[in-house]
């Protein structure tokens, strides 16, 4: 009898298309915040009495720049402070593995491009800290890092205008670009689909995963505590992403099961 582990590993050698979707949880590894669960950025309200996701919205980067900027900027640091870690690597290890590995991530830190991610199969659905861009002129600023240490909200060399990072903030669409890649994908179908520290808070993160279990196919689930797809999924691995995916390599490098078939 295959242990848990073991079984993803098997339904991993054995799938031809495979979806990891990833969370905050992945880069907590790397000492990111996470949103929500224990020391998230979002249980509380800001300095200001509001809801983070006030704070962090479209409407209030119109309506106080300054202010949604103090809380994008101590995003950009956090992130711009940190790196990515094993478990970003085991991902992109497992991309090369399988030409067919697509990851679908909720992070705006870069980590899984600094990792080896291969672009064309990453989808950022919430787009990325940088490069910045003016909201009056389009121009794009690449030095994130410079902008944070100067005066808040950035502003355009070119036109004066406020700056903002490429991200989907809060009451924002998200990026049309990256939901046709990702429902081009999901149409094709997945023969295992993969969540990684994500609270799975989202509809477009959730069905992946329930049209996968609806086809037969494979479901797993790495996150220290449990979520909403917990009972759903084949296989539920309860831990951090840095001390199962390396684990979860092994497994799958050690098992030649369905590789003899390829
Ligand atoms: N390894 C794996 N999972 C972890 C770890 C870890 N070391 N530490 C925490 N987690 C799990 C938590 O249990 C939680 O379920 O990661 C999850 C993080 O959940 P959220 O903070 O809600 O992050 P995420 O699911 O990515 O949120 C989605 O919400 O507000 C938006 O834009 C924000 O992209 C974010 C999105």
């Amino acid at each position: 009898m295959l242990s848990d582990i073991e079984q993803l590993a098997r339904a991993f050698n054995c799938a031809e298309r495979v979806l990891i979707i990833t969370g905050a949880g992945l880069s907590a590894d790397s000492g990111l915040p996470t949103y929500r669960g224990v020391g998230g950025l979002y249980n509380g309200n800001t300095s200001e009495g509001l809801p983070i996701e006030a704070a962090l919205s479209g409407p209030m980067l119109q309506r106080d720049p300054a202010l949604c900027w103090k809380y994008l900027a101590e995003l950009g640091r956090a992130c711009l402070g940190a790196h990515a870690n094993a478990g970003h690597r085991v991902i992109a290890e497992l991309q090369r593995l399988k030409p067919q590995c697509w990851l679908l991530t909720q992070n705006i830190d870069g980590f899984h491009r600094a990792a080896g991610s291969p672009d064309e199969r990453l989808i950022e659905i919430h787009g990325q800290l940088a490069p910045l861009y003016c909201q009056s002129c389009g121009q794009l600023e690449h030095d994130l890092a410079a902008c944070l240490e100067a005066q808040l909200p950035p502003r355009c060399r070119q036109c004066a205008g406020v700056l903002r990072p490429p991200v989907v903030l809060f009451e924002e669409m998200l990026p049309e670009k990256a939901l046709d890649s990702l429902y081009q994908q999901i149409g094709q179908g997945f023969d295992l689909v993969l969540t990684i520290g994500t609270s799975a808070s989202f509809p477009y993160i959730v069905e992946p995963v329930l049209r996968a279990r609806a086809a037969g196919s494979f479901t797993a689930e790495i996150n220290p505590a449990r979520t909403e797809l917990s009972a759903t999924v084949d296989v539920y691995l309860p831990g951090k992403a840095l001390d199962v995916l390396p684990e979860l390599l092994g497994h799958i490098s050690g098992d030649r099961i369905c590789k003899s078939t390829l």
